[in-house]
Parts: structure tokens; C-alpha cells; sequence
């Protein structure tokens, strides 16, 4: 039985868990090795935008190194307003190598939130201690424990913490307590608010397929095997965002429920181009997810996509597929896909699927950035309530997260290869907690997994 069943009430459940180890998510098989044996190693470059680093550092085979063309066609395509931010993001970056000190906002927010927390918080000091690196911790409440304290999923104090701190690292929120409030009061708006409020427009999803968990996998393991997918999902528009929204009454007296799904040109085109960047530091091939043959908004989509394609990036093999075609192919051929690039909800719902491939959704870390700011990282799980407190929960995904804010935010590569190397090195041996559990392997809860991570990362 998987610990992590539950959660149809929560998207964000825990129980749909699985994935790989960053280490393993971004590199091919040879690259692997290759940083096994500690060769080849990617040195962090501080003349990389954020959205370079993070791009590529999701993606790119350690082997990979960006060409200073490629950083500056990115910056020349995104035109004046990404400018400015790119350089302030790379003054950041210089300044926080020099410091070694980095203010971290932590939000544990529900369900298995806290337990997971407090491992990546572990972890994270276990190799600051290591890497000479100072962490400036600051907790802050969102989601249902907000509502609880505060009245509100999002308290301004905590927006304004986040936003003055160098990364956000977010477990999960939400849970049964507050699932009878009405939708705009509930904890997911905090999530929303904060994404809107820190201007992370990108969501980088990856799922690849880990070796050790290749059996965890509800699909058979030749068709998911070699799978290596990035979902692109734009994070601050679309239905989500849109309005008009909210509940009327038709002309025949009829309760009516709706939402807007809308985007601007300059929403669909720098979404677009964090998906163009993303694939051409991966197998250079992107698709493009819609519903163009019924909506306006997805034709207006396919438009841009396809015109940012013929102006910018020619070099790059594009295609189009309708959400629904591409909900069935991810399911059918996984390997097909490479970079899909899409909008909100349907890459709400695509990641959630193609974290499926890789066996559990609780290995599975994201990052959400902007073009300037504070990232958002997160595991793609939710809040778990059905196990929180009761030491089942995977603290996996959110330590990976913790590693990918620790590349991408700051360009510490070896601490974060060091924490997925641990991670990497907890599967080996065998260790596994319920939603990961397979035949012949080591069952551990959360705790012990954390002792088993330190203990690892301390070797
Ligand atoms: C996700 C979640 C969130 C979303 C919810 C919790 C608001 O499902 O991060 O995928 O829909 O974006
Ligand atoms: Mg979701």
C-alpha cells in the first residue's frame, strides 16, 4: 500500500509521489558517471541570468556549458524589461558568492509541510557547515496554518518577508480543516498570492525516470523507461488569474459559476521563451500544449508560440499538440516528449501526470522563478493530510527542492550535488519510505530517512 493515497480533495497530495534525484533528473546516463567519478563538473557561473541558471541547471547534462550567445540571445529576446532584472540578478548572485550568506525564507505551511520542512532545514545546514555557507533562516506561516493564526492564507508580513529574502523554499499547504471554506478564502490562495506577489512566472517541472524507482512506476517499465521529461508551465496567468471570475445567476435564474482564461501577447511570449531556452539546453525539441481547435486563447497561444519560434529560436524543433492528445500520449509514449511548454492549468494537470511516470510524485522537486527576485521552491506534492504527523511523509522532494534553490538561486553547485548525491546514495542502499516502498527494499519513515540522509551527507 502506498503511504501517500489519498488526497483526490488535494491536487498537491503527497500520495502521487515519485521521482528522481536531480542529479539524475538533469544529466543523461553518461553524465551521471561522469559526476560520480567527480569529472566533468559544471562550474556555476555567475554571468548567468537566474532564468539561465535555472533553465539549464533543471535540465542541461552536466556536460552542458551555456555559450555566452546563448545568454545574451536570451536577454536580447526579452527585451528591455528583462534586462534590467537579468543584471540585477547577476550583481545578486556575485554579491552572494562573495558573502556566502543567503537570507532563506522557510514556509512549512500544512499537513506533512512541517516534517519535511525540518529535514531540508537539517540538510541545508549540514552543508553550510561544509561549504562555508551562512543561511539566514526566517520562518513565516502561509496556507491553512495563516488562516488559523492569522485569518488569512497569505498575511501581508509574510509576503513582504518573502520578498525581501534571497529564495522562498515552500513545502506544501492545504488539508481537510479548511476544505469546506469558501474557494477565496482557502490555502490555496496563499500559494496563489504568493506566486502572483513574487512575479514567478516560470515553473519548471521536471520528471525523469530514477533508476531505483523505476518499479514504483504505475506504467510498465518499458514504456516509461528513458523518460525524461520538463514541463514548462506558466505559473502567474491564464484561468487561474483571469477575470472576470466568480459566481452569477444566468437568465433563467440558474446559479452559474465562472472563470476567464486569458493571455496577453507578452504573457504567451515570455513564457514561450523560457520554454525555447529550456529545450535548447536539453534535446532541443519543444511542444507546445493547447486546446487551439475550441479556444481563443489557446489559438492566440499557438500564434505566438509559433511566431516567437520563426523570429527567435528557428534552430529549435517545435510542435503542437492538444492538451487532451497530449494528457493520452504522456500516459502512451512518454519518451516522445522532451520540453513541453503550456500554459497553467493544463500544466497543473500535465506535471501531475507525468509525475506518474517516474513512480512516485514524492520525489519530485520545482522551482518557480521570474525574470528578477526570489525564487519559489517547492515539491510538486501536496500537503498530504492523511499522513501528516504520523512519520510517513517522503522529506525527499522537498530536500531536492532545497538543492535546486541552492543551484539555481545561488549557483552552489557542489552543495547541491552534495545533497543529491545523499539522496542518490539513501536509494542505493535500499531505504525507502511507503510511497517509494518496493519489494526487497527497506521501509523507513520520515525520521529515519532524515537520520539516514545525514548520516549519508556527512559520510
Ligand atoms: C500545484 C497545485 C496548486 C496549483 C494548488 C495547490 C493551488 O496543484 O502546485 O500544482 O493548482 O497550482
Ligand atoms: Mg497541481
Amino acid at each position: 500500500m502506498k503511504a501517500h493515497s489519498d488526497k483526490k480533495s488535494h491536487e498537491r497530495s503527497h500520495e502521487k509521489s515519485n521521482c528522481a534525484n536531480l542529479e539524475l533528473i538533469h544529466k543523461k546516463p553518461e553524465d551521471i558517471l561522469r559526476s560520480r567519478i567527480g569529472a566533468n563538473r559544471r562550474a556555476p557561473s555567475h554571468a548567468q541570468t537566474l532564468l539561465d541558471h535555472t533553465m539549464m541547471a533543471a535540465s542541461a547534462p552536466v556536460s552542458f556549458r551555456l555559450s555566452a550567445s546563448t545568454g545574451a540571445s536570451f536577454r536580447r529576446a526579452a527585451g528591455k524589461q528583462a534586462r534590467l532584472p537579468a543584471v540585477r540578478a547577476q550583481r545578486a548572485l556575485a554579491v552572494s558568492a562573495a558573502a556566502k550568506s543567503y537570507k532563506i525564507t522557510l514556509l512549512p505551511g500544512d499537513g506533512i509541510g512541517p516534517e519535511i520542512m525540518k529535514t531540508a532545514r537539517e540538510v541545508l545546514e549540514e552543508v553550510g557547515t561544509q561549504y562555508d555557507i551562512n543561511f539566514d533562516f526566517t520562518e513565516a506561516l502561509v496556507g491553512g496554518a495563516a488562516i488559523d493564526a492569522t485569518g488569512v492564507p497569505l498575511p501581508p508580513e509574510t509576503l513582504a518577508t518573502c520578498q525581501a529574502s534571497d529564495a522562498v523554499l515552500l513545502a506544501a499547504i492545504g488539508g481537510y480543516k479548511w476544505d469546506t471554506l469558501p474557494a477565496a478564502q482557502r490555502p490555496e490562495q496563499g500559494l496563489l498570492g504568493l506566486r502572483a506577489g513574487l512575479g514567478v512566472f516560470a515553473n519548471l517541472r521536471p520528471a525523469n525516470i530514477l533508476p531505483q524507482l523505476i518499479d514504483a512506476s504505475s506504467l510498465k517499465r518499458e514504456v516509461v523507461e528513458g523518460t525524461d521529461i520538463m514541463v514548462v508551465r506558466e505559473l502567474i496567468g491564464g484561468i487561474y488569474f483571469g477575470k472576470p471570475k466568480g459566481f452569477g445567476e444566468d437568465e433563467d435564474g440558474n446559479r452559474t459559476g465562472f472563470n476567464t482564461m486569458i493571455y496577453s501577447v507578452p504573457e504567451i511570449e515570455r513564457i514561450a521563451r523560457v520554454g525555447f531556452e529550456t529545450a535548447r539546453k536539453r534535446s532541443n525539441k519543444l511542444c507546445s500544449v493547447e486546446k487551439s481547435n475550441v479556444l481563443e486563447v489557446s489559438q492566440l497561444w499557438k500564434e505566438v508560440v509559433t511566431r516567437v519560434h520563426e523570429e527567435e529560436y528557428p534552430d529549435v524543433e517545435l510542435s503542437h499538440m492538444y492538451v487532451d492528445n497530449a494528457a493520452m500520449q504522456i500516459i502512451r509514449a512518454p519518451t516522445q516528449f522532451d520540453t513541453i511548454v503550456t500554459g497553467n492549468i493544463f500544466g497543473d494537470i500535465l506535471s501531475d501526470a507525468a509525475s506518474m511516470l517516474t513512480g512516485s510524485i514524492g520525489m519530485l522537486p520545482s522551482a518557480a522563478v521570474g525574470t528578477d527576485g526570489p525564487g519559489l521552491y517547492e515539491p510538486v506534492h501536496g500537503s498530504a493530510p492523511d499522513i501528516a504527523g504520523q512519520d510517513k511523509a517522503n522529506p525527499l522532494a522537498q530536500v531536492l527542492s532545497a538543492a535546486m534553490m541552492l543551484r539555481y538561486q545561488f549557483g552552489e553547485e557542489e552543495a547541491a550535488a552534495k545533497i543529491e548525491k545523499a539522496v542518490s546514495d539513501c536509494l542505493d542502499d535500499g531505504y525507502r519510505t511507503g510511497d517509494i516502498m518496493s519489494e526487497g527494499c527497506t521501509q523507513v519513515g520520515c525520521v529515519k530517512m532524515s537520520e539516514i540522509l545525514m548520516a549519508k551527507l556527512k559520510a
